[in-house]
């Protein structure tokens, strides 16, 4: 992708709405009916953008991943949501799933909040929980840092300490003890996908550490890391990983189990957003 590509987004999205805010949350699996709970912003000058209206935006593939920009309101904050995002077994670059990341940073987005459905390894885990991940573990060579480097999207070379930042899981913990909620924190592994992992390779990543395992959010994390944005991820637990339990993944199983959370992702993600610098 070109710099004037990611221009030329971004100034067609800021042109369109106007005032767009600080904070974005990008709607994995199962939460886009969080998209139907929030208040349409009254402050920006539409309330929607589909991604296929969007120069050089990549077009989401799969159908449970409608593409759109939602401008949105809580507690009169301004808040973006992204309903659909882009996978790489969909056939998409590292640098084009993570397109719309910097996008978001040319749009001065600082906080950024990605959730997704995952498959839960740790012993912790149930399914049903909402998991804050503390970090992941990418084992595919891909990045989208890899190629081109823009000095608009921060360092060649950069610190992947707190990727998922420890004052923003602090802020949600805080949250959820406030509402009374078990929120679990835990490492995520990304894999390519789309089938699902085999029993072995369950076992092989519980080895190495990882807590959850998903499809999509670290090319995404990364690009945020490297562009400095403050970042929180919050998976979904809706299956327990291969081999963990008995039985076949099914994808209708993952579908259902994310919305049947909304409504706690929803409170905790407000408390979160108020307690964000506006
Ligand atoms: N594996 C990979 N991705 C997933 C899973 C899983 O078990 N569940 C939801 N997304």
């Amino acid at each position: 992708m070109k710099l004037w590509e990611y221009r030329e987004s971004a100034d067609y999205i800021q042109k369109r709405a106007g005032i767009v805010g600080e904070t974005a949350v990008v709607l994995g699996s199962g939460f886009g009916i969080l998209s139907d709970e929030l208040e349409d912003s009254r402050d920006a000058a539409c309330t929607e953008i589909p991604y296929s209206e969007i120069p050089h935006f990549p077009v989401s593939t799969n159908p449970s991943h409608a593409g759109r920009l939602l401008f949105k309101q809580i507690n009169g904050r301004q808040i973006l949501l992204l309903s659909g995002r882009f996978h790489y077994y969909e056939g998409y670059s590292a640098e084009q799933v993570a397109y719309y990341v910097r996008v978001l940073h040319l749009l001065g987005i600082k906080n950024l909040v990605l959730t997704n459905a995952a498959g839960g390894i740790g012993e912790h885990l149930q399914v049903g929980d909402l998991v804050l991940i503390r970090d992941h573990i990418k084992l595919c060579a891909q990045s989208p840092a890899i190629g081109s480097h823009f000095p608009a999207f921060g360092e060649r070379f950069f610190d992947m300490t707190d990727t998922y930042s420890t004052h923003l899981r602090e802020i949600a913990k805080n949250c959820a003890r406030q509402m009374g909620y078990d929120l679990k924190e835990g490492v995520y592994a990304f894999m390519a996908g789309p089938q699902y992992e085999t029993p072995a390779e369950i076992r092989a990543l519980k080895i190495l550490g990882a807590d959850l395992v998903g499809m999509s959010t670290v090319f995404e994390a990364i690009a945020a890391r490297q562009c400095r944005m403050n970042l929180l991820g919050l998976s979904c637990v809706t299956n327990l990983a291969a081999g963990i339990a008995s039985g076949e993944l099914a994808d209708g199983e993952v579908i259902e189990q994310a919305s049947q959370i909304a409504n706690t992702a929803k409170e905790l993600l407000t408390r979160i957003l108020c307690h964000l610098k506006p």
